[in-house]
């Protein structure tokens, strides 16, 4: 694993990793896109980093599906990863043991639960079912849980996406992993999916309140297992 590539949507979960690796910012890399890339060398692992950028109307960081399959396509294109990493925070569910702050690791397969086409196989198509990067070692070694990643492009959870989870088993939440998945399969780059727990989208709270509470403890448990999962891939090298 000589080059990893990771994939953040927003500025705030970036920057601590940018800060510990000691990245620097590649200028003018994507034209007048908003997307920025940052590099470099961890030990023998060549990092690069793609934030999304800002929205030119609100000011705000791009999130969503739209702006991850433009990150995921720059990211390939331009610096050919070994392994692709989707960090950031999801939601959880609590009935399946899931805690504020707890870090899951994708595993098994990434869908979406937004798109519903219920015509034959088209069905199928929908949900994606695309492959991810084998997370057991590293969940085992490092001590983190893993669960099926689960995207839609709204905060919130209306009872027919909470039905569509139910088909595919998903329960990490999120809006980004299964875009960028879909990228990656067609590059047939490997993808793996670090997130941590801002909400439990079955907790009977406001999503956006829980979010908002605790986006910073999130925001650091994911940051510690960056790093710790870049340890692991740097000792696994030696090794070779
Ligand atoms: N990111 C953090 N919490 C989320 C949720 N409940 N749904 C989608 N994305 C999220």
């Amino acid at each position: 694993m000589k080059k990893i590539c990771f994939i953040i949507a927003m500025q705030a979960e970036g920057q601590p990793l940018i800060e510990h690796f000691g990245m620097k910012q590649l200028p003018h890399c994507f034209g007048n896109l908003p997307m920025k890339a940052y590099q470099s060398q961890y030990k023998d692992i060549e990092i690069s980093l793609i934030l999304n950028g800002q929205d030119a109307q609100t000011g705000l960081d791009h999130i969503g599906c739209e702006a991850a399959t433009l990150a995921t396509h720059l990211a390939i294109t331009n610096f050919h990863p070994d392994l692709l990493i989707n960090a950031g925070t999801a939601g959880g569910f609590m009935k399946k043991g899931a805690r504020i702050g707890d870090v899951y690791l994708s595993h098994k397969y990434i869908v979406f639960h937004d798109r519903r086409v219920s015509i034959g196989a088209w069905q199928k198509m929908g949900f994606g079912y695309y492959p991810c990067f084998d997370s057991d070692t590293i969940a085992k070694v490092c001590g983190y849980k893993q669960g099926i990643c689960t995207t839609g492009s709204s905060l919130d959870l209306p009872e027919i996406d909470l039905q569509q989870m139910q088909k595919t088993e998903g329960e990490i939440k999120d809006m980004e992993a299964a875009a960028i998945a879909w990228v990656a399969d067609l590059y047939r780059a490997p993808v793996l999916c670090i997130k941590s727990i801002t909400d439990l989208v079955d907790s009977g709270r406001p999503t956006a309140e829980e979010f908002n509470e605790n986006i910073h403890l999130a925001a650091q448990k994911v940051k510690e297992a960056c790093f710790r999962i870049i340890d692991f891939f740097a000792s696994q090298n030696k090794q070779i």
